[in-house]
């Protein structure tokens, strides 16, 4: 069994901060959100992965190497244009060689794994096994319309209602994909879209498998989702406080401190985690924040939110809420005048004031 990860894609939804990176590398609990699809394959006993790369393929590489640390083999798939699921499917034939395989969507988290759903892949060998879920908004996925436990139809973002069960960004195939692939023709939005080839399958009467998924999944493409994938990953962890802590600062629940950060004057209330270096002075850091490696946070209430690396917060007046700051963005209280707000904000960003 192999795996493909799909990491190409514009991430129109997440920008500006994808203008600068890919929309996989985003980090949720201070780890890019691929890497939760790299370790639940890994976990999953798939050690074969091919990532399907675009535009940001460099950066990508970067970040994630030949698989070493996760113990697995990674080899990178490129891909010209984000011409649909399927076709990037189809340009993995050569990787995937007939073998089964799961197309796991680089932002995507799924909590509960994926162990369970290859075992029963492997065990009962359908042509296609896919993982479904109820949400209220099924106009934003791929659905399926299912007669008992078989599936009937699929469509992409249904403008009328027809099923409110989404195609979770988690499938698994045998070689009938690629007939699927090559039969079918790219969708209204010119893309080969992976619902229209399983409706293939269907409509060829191959075996596709529905699994109901009831733990929690997050397709991290917008804001709101990755603010919600944050909370939901640091609902789990565990403290470990490693930093510097003065006398003056609380520690309250998990939050984890990694090495080198600095918290003076300062409470934290978990669950949080403050990347390597970080200072904390001053300052409340509320639950459910993840503030990556060498931030400064100075005199600022902020929580539930995501701050990247290398970026400054000082002496803001309010809390911060809800927020997801880019890298190295600074954000600060101006040293006197008259009050007013001086912005150099980048194309596509969002400002709230209240
Ligand atoms: O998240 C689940 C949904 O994912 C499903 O319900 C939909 O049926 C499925 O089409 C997909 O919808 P999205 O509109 O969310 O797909 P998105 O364009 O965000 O692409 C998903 C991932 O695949 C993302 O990491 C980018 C990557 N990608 C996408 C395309 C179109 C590629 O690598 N190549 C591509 O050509």
């Amino acid at each position: 069994m192999k795996g493909l990860i799909l990491s190409g894609g514009k991430g129109t939804r997440l920008r500006p901060l994808t203008f600068t990176q890919a929309k996989q590398l985003v980090p949720v609990a201070n780890k890019p959100v691929l890497f939760y699809g790299i370790e639940a394959l890994k976990q999953a006993g798939i050690k074969d992965i091919g990532i399907v790369v675009g535009d940001t393929k460099e950066e990508i590489r970067r970040a994630v190497g030949d698989g070493r640390r996760w113990g697995v083999r990674i080899v990178y798939i490129e891909q010209e244009a984000p011409l649909g699921l399927a076709h990037a499917v189809l340009i993995a034939e050569d990787f995937l060689d007939n073998e089964p395989f799961v197309m796991y969507l680089g932002d995507n988290i799924l909590k509960s794994g994926i162990d369970s759903l290859v075992d029963e892949f492997i065990r009962k060998k359908p042509n296609s096994l896919i993982l479904l879920t109820e949400v209220p908004n099924p106009e934003m996925f791929g659905v399926a319309e299912l007669h008992g436990d078989r599936v009937v139809r699929l469509v992409e973002k249904p403008k009328k209602f027809i099923s409110n069960l989404a195609l979770v960004g988690v499938y698994m195939f045998d070689y009938l994909i690629f007939e699927a692939a090559k039969s079918i023709k790219p969708s209204g939005r010119n893309e080969l879209e992976i619902t229209d080839a399983i409706q293939y399958l269907v409509d060829k009467g191959y075996e596709v498998q529905p699994h109901l998924v009831t733990g929690w999944w997050k397709d991290t493409g917008k804001l709101d989702d990755i603010l919600e994938a944050n909370r939901l990953i640091l609902e789990s962890i565990k403290g470990d406080v490693k930093g510097e802590v003065d006398k003056k600062s609380k520690i309250n629940g998990e939050v984890v401190l990694e090495g080198g950060t600095v918290v003076k004057n300062s409470v934290i209330r978990g669950p949080a985690i403050i990347g390597k270096g970080t200072k904390i002075i001053d300052s409340y850091i509320g639950p459910f924040t993840s503030i990556q490696e060498d931030c400064r946070i100075i005199k600022t209430e902020i929580e539930h939110s995501i701050v990247l690396r290398g970026s400054e917060i000082r002496d803001v007046g309010s809390r911060i809420d809800e927020s997801l700051i880019g890298r190295d963005v600074k954000i600060f209280k101006g040293d006197c005048g008259p009050s007013v707000y001086r912005f150099m904000v980048g194309d596509q960003s969002e400002i709230s004031i209240k």
